[in-house]
């Protein structure tokens, strides 16, 4: 079974499988074709596809040729050349792409969505969503640190004692967590604000110290994500925000709630009440931003506080980024796979039901389902 990955196309850097992995397909009994220049993005060149086995070609060769077609970003120009039967697997986005998702479904092609694998114990190693948090969490801290005109850890100097930077964590999710992680093992001291009771210990575990405010409503049945709270909660929330912030040097807000805006915590008389120098990096900037100044794919200077608004990180680093993707993908694929090579959409599988956005021209999962009030 040929199984293709495509070239991203804007200013993606991913791509969906670099050769290493390529090379576990090959493996698994799978043959795989290559659009050319592919990996050029994550330091891949296509010798390296070569040796690990698959082919190289065109888009055009790719798209026809294969069973199977793998990319990052949902392939949305290229709906009209795929055929009836094709599996794509692809970060999906239902709600924005509705339309495509739509057309996918009237062709006959089966869509697995890679930001829709189920949140279950046995999907872990599935989870795109949560590498890619991993790479944002990370990547939002050393950016900060290095925009940051002051030392992460404390320094006891002949120049005397310098104090440790303090961040401020907004949402301790994914992305959150490896915040307070990177932070703390770059020595600063961290706080850390979150609606779910449940992350608090996690916080602790890892060095940071949990700001609790009373009141958050918590859904049991949200799957294990925050649910919007009331106007009172928002503010007492924003007003302790407000005080944490002036004694921060850093924040980087991550919170964020499934199907909605992002929740305002930081207000704009919080980032005037900010020490000049200090950096403001928002991850939830493409769901309107945790921050009220925030602007989505921008880096701002607001009295002298620097405030970037940034969801991308993970094209920056775009070689570990596209070895983790690939890796879910290749986990994803192995419960798929029967012993002649074939991939086997398996409806009574809860994490290809789940996953399957649209299948023999039906919608199928039911997550895809609500998001689209189907
Ligand atoms: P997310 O990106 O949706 O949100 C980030 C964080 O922001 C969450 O911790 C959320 O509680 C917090 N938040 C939302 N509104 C807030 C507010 N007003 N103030 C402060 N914080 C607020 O979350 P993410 O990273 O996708 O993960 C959420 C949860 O999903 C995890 O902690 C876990 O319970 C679950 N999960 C389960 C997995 C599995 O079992 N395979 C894998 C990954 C996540």
């Amino acid at each position: 079974m040929l199984l293709g990955i495509l070239k991203e196309t804007g200013t993606e850097k991913r791509v969906a499988m670099l050769p290493g992995e390529v090379a576990v397909l090959k493996k698994l009994g799978l043959e795989v074709i290559v659009e050319k220049e592919a990996g050029e993005g994550a330091f891949a060149p296509d010798s390296a596809y070569l040796k690990a086995g698959a082919q190289v070609a065109d888009r055009n060769n790719v798209i026809s040729g294969s069973a199977m077609l793998l990319s990052v970003n949902t392939p949305v120009s290229d709906i009209n050349n795929f055929r009836e039967g094709q599996i794509i697997c692809s970060v999906i986005n239902p709600v924005e792409n509705r339309n495509w998702l739509e057309s996918a479904r009237q062709k006959g092609l089966s869509v697995l969505a890679l930001d829709i694998v189920p949140r279950t114990t046995r999907a872990q190693s599935m989870d795109i969503l949560s590498s890619m948090a991993t790479v944002s969490g990370y990547k939002a801290v050393t950016e900060a640190a290095s925009l940051l005109p002051r030392f992460f850890p404390m320094f006891m100097s002949a120049a005397g004692t310098i104090k440790p930077a303090r961040v401020l964590i907004l949402g301790a999710g994914v992305a959150g967590l490896q915040a307070v992680a990177t932070a703390r093992k770059l020595g600063a001291i961290v706080e850390v604000f979150d609606v779910r009771s449940a992350v608090k210990e996690e916080v602790k575990s890892l060095g940071g110290k949990f700001i609790e405010v009373e009141g958050a409503r918590e859904d049991a049945a949200a799957g294990g994500y925050a649910v919007e709270q009331t106007e009172e909660f928002r503010k007492k929330q924003q007003d302790l925000i407000q005080q944490r912030a002036i004694a921060a040097d850093v924040i980087i807000a991550t919170a964020q709630i499934p199907g909605k805006k992002a929740p305002i915590l930081v207000l704009q008389d919080t980032v005037k009440s900010m020490a000049p120098g200090s950096v403001i990096i928002d991850l939830a900037a493409s769901t309107g931003g945790n921050c009220e100044l925030t602007q989505n794919g921008k880096r701002i200077l607001v009295n002298g506080v620097t405030i970037i608004g940034k969801s991308d990180y993970p094209s920056d680093m775009s070689t570990d980024a596209s070895k983790m993707f690939g890796n879910n993908i290749i986990n994803l694929i192995k419960i798929m796979i029967d012993r002649e090579g074939k991939i086997v959409l398996n409806l009574s599988d809860d994490i290809i039901n789940g996953t399957l956005a649209v299948h023999g021209r039906e919608y199928i999962s039911a997550r895809v389902r609500q998001m689209l009030n189907l």
